[in-house]
Parts: C-alpha cells; sequence; structure tokens
C-alpha cells in the first residue's frame, strides 16, 4: 500500500476508529529517518533533549535556539511522520505575543507541523492564541517537567479525587481552546481512560496506562542509550548505551593494537607517484 504522509487528520481517524497513535521522541535527522521509517506516526522534538542530548540537569534550561536547531533536524530526517516542536520553558509563559512568535519559528524556520506546550487552565489562552495565529497545539498535562519545583517533584499526578478532577476540567478547557492532542504524563491509568473517552482529540500517554489514544516514549529511555535511572514507565526495547561502550572499547583496542585502520580503510597512491613524490620532497 502507498505510504502517506501522516496529516493532523490522519490521527484524528485513528482516534476515531480506535487504531493506537505511536509517538517516540527525537532530536537528530538519523534517528528521525529510521523511526519514520519504522512507521513511527509522529515525532515530538522534546524539550527532553536537555537531559538526555544537550547535557542540562532538567529540561528548563533548553533555549528556543537549541529548539529549532533539533527540530530542523528531525523535520529534514522525516518524510512521513508528523513532525512537534515543543516550547521550551519561558518561551511561552511571558506574553501571548511572544508565544505566538516562537511557536511561529518552529513552523517557519524549522519546518514543525505543530507545537506542544505545558499546562492546564492558565495556559488555555495562550494555546488558543497559537491556534487562532494557525498553528496546531498539543497540551501536556500531568507531571509537567518545565514546572516541577511546582508539583513536589516527578511523581504520579492526580491519585487524589479532587487532582484528579482538576486534570479532566484542565483537559476539557484544553480542547475547548482549540488543541490538536494532549500529551498525559504520568497520570493513573483509569484517570487518563476517563479523560481519553471524554475528549474528542487524542490522548497519547507517557506512564498514563494503556487506554490513552496513543503512547510516546523518550526514545533514548526506550533505546537504553542513558545510562542512569530508568522511570518504571519505560519499556527498554535495546540497550544501545551497553553496545556503543563495547564498540568505543574495542575501537580503542584496535587502534592500540594496529588493527585498525586495514588496508581495507585506507586510499593508495600509484609506486610511480609516490616515487615522484619522494623526490620532489627530498630537499625540503
Ligand atoms: O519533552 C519530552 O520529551 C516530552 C515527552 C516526554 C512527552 O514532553
Amino acid at each position: 500500500m502507498e505510504r502517506k504522509r501522516i496529516e493532523l487528520a490522519t490521527l484524528l481517524q485513528k482516534k476515531a476508529k480506535g487504531e493506537k497513535i505511536t509517538m517516540l521522541t527525537a532530536y537528530d535527522a538519523p534517528t528521525a529517518r529510521a523511526l519514520d521509517d519504522a512507521g513511527i506516526d509522529t515525532l515530538l522534538v522534546g524539550d527532553s533533549a536537555g537531559n538526555v542530548v544537550l547535557g542540562y540537569r532538567d529540561t528548563r534550561p533548553v533555549t528556543m535556539d537549541e529548539m529549532i536547531v533539533l527540530t530542523s533536524a528531525v523535520a529534514r530526517g522525516t518524510r512521513w511522520a508528523y513532525v512537534i516542536g515543543d516550547m521550551p520553558f519561558m518561551s511561552y509563559n511571558a506574553t501571548r505575543a511572544e508565544a505566538i512568535r516562537n511557536a511561529g519559528r518552529f513552523v517557519k524556520e524549522a519546518g514543525a507541523e505543530a507545537v506542544k506546550l505545558e499546562g492546564g487552565g492558565p495556559m488555555a489562552g495562550t494555546l488558543q492564541a497559537i491556534v487562532q495565529a494557525g498553528i496546531p497545539v498539543v497540551g501536556h498535562l500531568g507531571l509537567t517537567p518545565q514546572t516541577v519545583g511546582m508539583l513536589g517533584g516527578y511523581r504520579v499526578q492526580g491519585k487524589s479525587a479532587e487532582n484528579a478532577a482538576r486534570i479532566v476540567r484542565d483537559a476539557l478547557e484544553l480542547e475547548s481552546a482549540g488543541a490538536c492532542m494532549l500529551v498525559l504524563e504520568m497520570v493513573p491509568d483509569r484517570v487518563a481512560a476517563l479523560i481519553s473517552r471524554r475528549l474528542k482529540i487524542p490522548t497519547i500517554g507517557i506512564g498514563s496506562g494503556p487506554d490513552c489514544d496513543g503512547q510516546v516514549l523518550v526514545v533514548h529511555d526506550m533505546l537504553g542509550v542513558r545510562a542512569g535511572f530508568t522511570p518504571k514507565f519505560v519499556k527498554r526495547y535495546a540497550a544501545l548505551g551497553e553496545e556503543m561502550e563495547r564498540a568505543a572499547a574495542e575501537y580503542k583496542a584496535d587502534v592500540e593494537s594496529l588493527a585498525f585502520p586495514a588496508a581495507a580503510h585506507s586510499f593508495a597512491i600509484d609506486d610511480a607517484e609516490y616515487a615522484r613524490l619522494e623526490s620532489l620532497v627530498k630537499d625540503l
């Protein structure tokens, strides 16, 4: 069957048909190409780049310029998937005008189809302003890493009925404001299922159970690139970090023992040319 580029309408149809939506994060062109070729529906250039590729302590130091570079690379490496750029902390929080300008950069400069921003309630107006400027916006509720300091740490959100009801209200408000999708991070499974049933737009879960309309993982987590802490909700599909370390150690041993480079990895010069070279340089 001929493969078609994924549009927003494709994702909405998937929800309507009960077909799961697949999303992974990506931060560079070759990874985007591999995920795209594997048939992943949508690639999120997450500000998780701060932790997983830029070496920051968390997502908050990530800048707009960094996100534009990473998103451009992902867009260049993608032929079919729907590319979403994640608006970094403080790129949409101060004024709506600045939020629109920064969202516009993701589309105009980086080639993203949509942007994502974190937060409910007060963020609904900002989200609506960006949508009215013609840019699809994905919401993000539950654990919102950019404001983790306000949430008491990286923990499940919506465990009490009151907190869960607030997340449901925020979800409905973001949908009314024009959100095209909603990421639900670390929300109890039955709360995420309830939200997914109540919304017409697709929900994409991360640590929020199987009943969301789709799932997202940070690609470095699922590929096992990142050493150290792996959240409970991550399933590791590979151990690339260990494979990278093994390959680097083998390379080091090869270079040190002269096993690499071999003749097959080198370029030769004709004997006659080499003889001429020797005579040309002998008096230098
Ligand atoms: O930044 C990110 O990668 C995200 C996903 C975890 C949803 O927001």
